[in-house]
C-alpha cells in the first residue's frame, strides 16, 4: 500500500507572520497522527524559521527549487546542501513554473535531481503537458521525455516522488477530472516500469497537481494511482489544506 502524500508549494507567497500563522493553523486543524504524509514547501527565506515553527510535528519542509551546483559564483541561486541544512527533506524539482517561466528543460532537471539526491534530500519530480500538447494528441510524447530524459540509469527511485501537474490545470481552477488523472498516472507508473521494473513501478508515489481543492481531493486520491496531490493555491489557507489532507484519509 502506497501511503497518500500531501504537499503544499506555497510558492512566492507569504510574509514570515503569514507562514507563521498559516503552519499555527494547519497544526490546531489537522489530525494528531495522520496516517498520510504532509509537506509544506515555503520560498527559500522562510525555510529556517518554518523548520522552527514545524518542531514536533509530522510535517516535513522542503524547498521549491536547487542549483546542481554544490557552490561557487552562481549569484541568486541555492545548493542542496544549503537547503538540507536548514532542516529541509525535500525540495520540488521541474514544476511547470520553472519549465515554462524560467525556460529549464530536462538536461538541466537532470542535474538538479542528481543533486539534490546526493545532498540527502528527497525530490518530487514534476512533469506534465501543456494544453496545445494534449490537444494535440501529444501528451504521451511529452510526459515519455519529461520521464525518460531525466530519470533512469543510475538515478534510484527510492526517494523520488513524481508528480503529474498537467498546466492548464495549474490555477486555473480547472482541475482534470479523476478519469484524467488516473488515466496519465497509469501511464507514468507503466512508463516506470519499463525503465525500471515493475517493482519499483508499484512502490513509486505518483502525486496530482492542479486546482486541487478540499471539495475534490478526496475523489482525486481515490483513484488507484493516485497517491496524493502537489497542493498550489489551497495550501496558503489552514482551513483548505486541512480540508485536503483530510481528503486524503478519506480517499479510498
Ligand atoms: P494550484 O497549483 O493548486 O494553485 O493549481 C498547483 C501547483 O502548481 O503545484
Amino acid at each position: 500500500m502506497r501511503k497518500k502524500y500531501v504537499a503544499g508549494n506555497w510558492k512566492m507567497n507569504l510574509t514570515l507572520a503569514e507562514a507563521r500563522a498559516l503552519i499555527e493553523g494547519i497544526r490546531a486543524k489537522m489530525p494528531q497522527n495522520p496516517p498520510v504524509d504532509i509537506g509544506v514547501f515555503p520560498p527559500f527565506p522562510l525555510l529556517f524559521p518554518m523548520a522552527k515553527a514545524l518542531e514536533g510535528s509530522p510535517i516535513i519542509f522542503g524547498a521549491q527549487n536547487c542549483y546542481f551546483e554544490p557552490k561557487g559564483a552562481f549569484t541568486g541561486e541555492v545548493s542542496p546542501q544549503q537547503i538540507k541544512d536548514t532542516g529541509a527533506r525535500a525540495v520540488i524539482i521541474g514544476h511547470s513554473e520553472r519549465r515554462h517561466i524560467f525556460k529549464e528543460d530536462n538536461a538541466l532537471l537532470k542535474k538538479k535531481v542528481v543533486a539534490a539526491l546526493a545532498a540527502g534530500l528527497d525530490v518530487i519530480y514534476c512533469v506534465g503537458e501543456l494544453l496545445e500538447e494534449r490537444d494535440a494528441g501529444r501528451m504521451e510524447a511529452v510526459l515519455d521525455a519529461q520521464l525518460t530524459e531525466v530519470l533512469g540509469g543510475e538515478i534510484s527511485l527510492d526517494r523520488i516522488v513524481i508528480a503529474y501537474e498537467p498546466v492548464w490545470a495549474i490555477g486555473t481552477g480547472r482541475t482534470a477530472t479523476p478519469q484524467q488523472a488516473q488515466e496519465a498516472h497509469a501511464f507514468i507508473r507503466q512508463r516506470i516500469a519499463k525503465l525500471y521494473n515493475s517493482q519499483s513501478a508499484e512502490t513509486l508515489r505518483i502525486q496530482y497537481g492542479g486546482s486541487v481543492k478540499a471539495d475534490n481531493a478526496r475523489e482525486l486520491m481515490s483513484q488507484p494511482d493516485v497517491d496524493g496531490v502537489l497542493v498550489g493555491g489551497a495550501s496558503l489557507k489552514a482551513d483548505d489544506f486541512v480540508g485536503i489532507i483530510n481528503g486524503a484519509i478519506a480517499a479510498k
